[in-house]
């Protein structure tokens, strides 16, 4: 996804620095919610290896948002947000939904920006729905090319299911005379394609995509399920060859954007994929804008449940006892356990 020309890391790089000096002054308080990811369910078609969210797919089984609670959130974002918060819709796979195509209506009607990730399986099936209900952006899961990547998703024709979606995604766009939404590759980094990933870029370059990024696989204590994910990944991943790649990628001038992780030279290589996971220290401001809310209406910031749209409002969750205690918290000291390889992968000092 790409804005003013960046695309979101460095989006979010940006916000971090711009902002991280403001929470000392807010404390507990937050900013005016800035994006909720939704999750839409926890049921998904496939069991990837390396998902990060395996634990929760397994505990809590096909559990999915109850649509009276996406209703309930939009008019509380209509009622007490001037400046509407950006909703990502992930999960699972959020294209199970059995109510997708009346949440993505809900989103439309409400004029919320909303963008999408989605193994690209039920891609074809709800284009229409993304594309006449306003998605700025799909971001469909690709960790390399035919059979390696139907290995890594465990699911035989799951590679072939994400590219028809994503060809027939773009016809629809132009049947429509659309430009959104975006499509932009998600590519995550494991032991098999990491010395490839600039001949997995080579063919994806090809496809109707706006962009490619390439994500470093987060491992180590969960958000939600606080399992501690030791897949022994950083063991497997092989740093020079990695290192030789992402180089490649950097010198690349095809025509789609790459967006690479933050750590690709080779030290910082050496330091991310440390089988004993160390820690970083630092700020980062994501606690004050970011709010995830899970199938079963509870809400989540970094490890922490801090919420239930079940039983509370929005703003009692977002600038409620627990998350004005977590906020201090995280004022005082250090960095959490999860923020090394967290995904938004912001503290660096
Ligand atoms: C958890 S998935 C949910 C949406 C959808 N099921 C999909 O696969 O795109 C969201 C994104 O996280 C990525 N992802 C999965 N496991 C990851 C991990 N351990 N570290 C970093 N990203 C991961 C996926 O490849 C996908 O792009
Ligand atoms: S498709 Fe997405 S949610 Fe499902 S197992 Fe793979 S990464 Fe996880
Ligand atoms: S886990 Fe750490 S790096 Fe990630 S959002 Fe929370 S505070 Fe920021």
């Amino acid at each position: 996804m790409e804005i003013l020309g960046m695309d979101a890391k460095q989006l979010l790089n940006l916000i971090n620095a711009q902002l991280v000096g403001w929470t000392k002054f807010l404390g507990g308080r937050g900013f005016p919610l800035c994006a909720i990811q939704l999750l839409l369910t926890w049921d998904c078609n496939l069991r990837c290896k390396y998902c990060i969210v395996k634990e929760e797919l397994d505990m809590f089984s096909k559990k999915q948002i109850d649509l009276r609670l996406v209703k309930n959130l939009m008019e509380q974002i209509q009622r007490n947000h001037f400046l509407k918060p950006w909703v990502h819709l992930t999960g699972g796979e959020p294209l199970l939904h059995k109510e997708f195509t009346n949440i993505a209506r809900l989103l439309f009607e409400n004029r919320i920006n909303w963008t999408l990730a989605t193994n690209g399986y039920f891609l074809k099936k709800y284009a229409e729905a993304v594309c006449d209900f306003g998605c700025f952006c799909v971001n469909v899961s690709i960790d390399d090319i035919g059979p390696a990547h139907d290995e890594i998703r465990e699911k035989e024709g799951a590679f072939k299911r994400a590219i028809e979606g994503i060809k027939f995604l773009e016809g629809f766009k132009t049947m429509r005379n659309k430009r959104n939404p975006h499509i932009a590759i998600n590519c995550t980094i494991n032991e098999k394609n990491c010395t490839r990933l600039h001949e997995i870029y080579d063919y994806l370059e090809s496809l109707p995509v706006h962009s490619i990024s390439f994500q470093h696989l987060s491992f180590g204590p969960q958000r939600i399920s606080g399992v501690d994910l030791n897949r022994n990944i950083a063991e497997k991943i092989d740093i020079v060859g990695l290192a030789s790649s992402l180089e490649k990628l950097m010198k690349k001038k095809g025509r789609v954007r790459i967006n690479l992780p933050k750590s690709v030279r080779k030290n910082d290589l050496e330091n991310y994929y440390k089988p004993d996971k160390g820690r970083v220290s630092g700020s980062c401001v994501f606690p004050w804008l970011f709010l995830f809310v899970a199938p079963d209406g509870r809400c989540y910031v970094c490890d922490r449940k801090i919420g239930d749209l079940k039983k509370q409002n929005m703003q009692e969750v977002w600038n409620g006892d627990e998350m004005h205690q977590f906020r201090r918290s995280l004022l005082k000291g250090k960095a959490l356990p999860c923020c090394f390889r967290c995904c938004w992968n912001i503290p660096s000092k």
